[in-house]
């Protein structure tokens, strides 16, 4: 089976092509191509993402990045590619257009050279984001794969063929993309990373931070049938929001995570340390979740305190408050994740969200691992960010869920969306 990812939730615009297969009970999957176009340099005059921009970045980009993944997808591939008539396919953009062209405007402009879209790959599925993130960008995913679905689906040469519109939770691409391995090369089969039950999953994006735990579902259809429940979240901003928002207070560009993790390595080579200690907040609260708008506060204080004392921030007092805040932010989340560890009896850790770059978090995180003696599973260094293969991947998972309408939803919960999916 092989899966089309879109990805627009924030300000990545990713598209991937993987296929999927069960061998002996197990999963298996290869990646065809996958790329990813970043806006964050255009966002970063705005020191954060630019709803609007984003869209319009979104619409201008996901047409010819497709024709690119279809040229590389050809490297590895045995597609069959067949043609659809000149009438079919004028008769399907016909359609289209009236249906999408009057609320995504920058898409349809981008539909100068669509003559590619005539060659039908080989596509089963079509995956894209839902939520949550940024609806007006979520949008233009959507509206994008429903597109192509409607030009892939139908007539095409002597055959006919329905191509299926799968929603995906971002959240749940970020659980399981760290199931896929770091090492295997683009074109080459691989087992995803076996989970043992019950799970845990520690999600820390530039949205969420959320302890998840994750369950076989018991009627065992297919070898990966997960079942979510958030079990800890933030109670106001995530882990990325506060990375991003101290690194603002420093004068650091957007987005800061990596930003304050080179300048707080750097305290470290250099023995560095801040004067200054801050909160570790919420680690004795007793429960499962997080708060680090009163740590970016507490930033903020130091940072108004230094410039009244001194006029300025110097270089090697940044250095250390950079450390001491990725110090609190470390020994905070690997005190939840090891209380939730004990509280779920976690037989698998899975960390997942574009916070887990940090070199800092993932030697902690393997430690703790270790001391319990259970596999961690980290996303390698190329998939951490928002990126389109674990949306594809999520989709092929997808044995459950059939066609339905697909909705923006900026605030889609992992756990609602199963409820939901039992409802139907
Ligand atoms: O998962 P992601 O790419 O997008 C969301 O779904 O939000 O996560 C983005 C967040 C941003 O806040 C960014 O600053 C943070 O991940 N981030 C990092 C690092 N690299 C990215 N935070 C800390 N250290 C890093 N090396
Ligand atoms: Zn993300």
């Amino acid at each position: 089976m092989i899966t089309l990812g879109i990805e627009t939730s924030c300000d990545e615009t990713a598209l991937s092509l993987i296929e999927t297969r069960e061998r002996d009970g197990f999963f298996e999957c290869r990646i065809i191509a996958s790329l990813i176009h970043s806006q964050a340099e255009l966002h970063s005059n705005f020191g954060g993402v630019y709803p609007a921009l984003a869209k319009r970045e979104h619409g201008r980009n996901l047409l010819p990045l497709l024709m690119r993944l279809l040229e590389q997808a050809k490297e590895v591939y045995g597609n069959k590619p067949v043609h659809i008539s000149d009438s079919d396919f004028d008769n399907r953009m016909n359609q289209v257009k009236e249906k999408y062209a009057s609320r995504n405007t920058d898409l349809f402009a981008s539909f100068t050279d669509t003559d590619f879209l005539k060659i039908v790959p080989e596509i089963d599925k079509i995956a894209i984001t839902e939520g949550p993130g940024l609806e007006p960008a979520l949008w233009v995913g959507i509206s994008f794969g429903e597109i192509l679905a409607t030009i892939w689906s139908g007539p095409r040469g002597q055959t006919s063929r329905e191509v299926q519109v799968i929603p995906v939770n971002h959240m749940e691409g970020h659980i399981v993309g760290s199931l896929l391995s770091s090492d295997v090369e683009i074109g080459v089969w691989q087992r995803l990373k076996p989970i043992h039950f019950p799970a845990l999953a520690l999600l820390i994006s530039g949205g969420h931070t959320e302890l998840v735990k994750i369950e076989n579902n018991s009627n065992n259809k297919g070898p990966l049938d997960l079942n979510y429940s958030i079990i800890g979240q933030t109670k106001d901003d995530a882990v990325g929001e506060a990375f991003d928002k101290v690194a603002r207070l420093l004068g650091l560009p957007y987005p800061g995570g990596p930003h304050v993790g080179k300048l707080a390595k750097e305290a470290k080579e250099q023995g560095l340390v801040s004067l200054i200690k801050l909160p570790r907040p919420m680690i004795n609260s007793g429960d499962l979740n997080f708060s680090f708008s009163g740590l970016k506060t507490a930033v903020l204080y130091a940072v108004r305190d230094e410039e009244k004392k001194n006029g300025y921030l110097g270089d090697d007092w940044k250095k250390g408050l950079a450390r001491e805040f990725e110090q609190s932010v470390k020994e905070t989340l690997v005190t939840k994740l090891r209380q939730a560890i004990d509280e779920v009896d976690a037989k698998t850790i899975i960390i997942g969200g574009g916070v887990i770059a940090n070199n800092t978090l993932r030697q902690a995180f393997e430690a703790l691992a270790q001391e319990y003696n259970v596999p961690l599973y980290l996303p390698s260094s190329h998939i951490t960010g928002d990126n389109a293969l674990m949306i594809a991947l999520a989709g092929a998972l997808d044995n459950n869920k059939h066609e339905r309408k697909l909705k923006a939803d900026g605030t889609k919960r992992l756990n609602a969306e199963l409820l939901l999916d039992k409802s139907r």
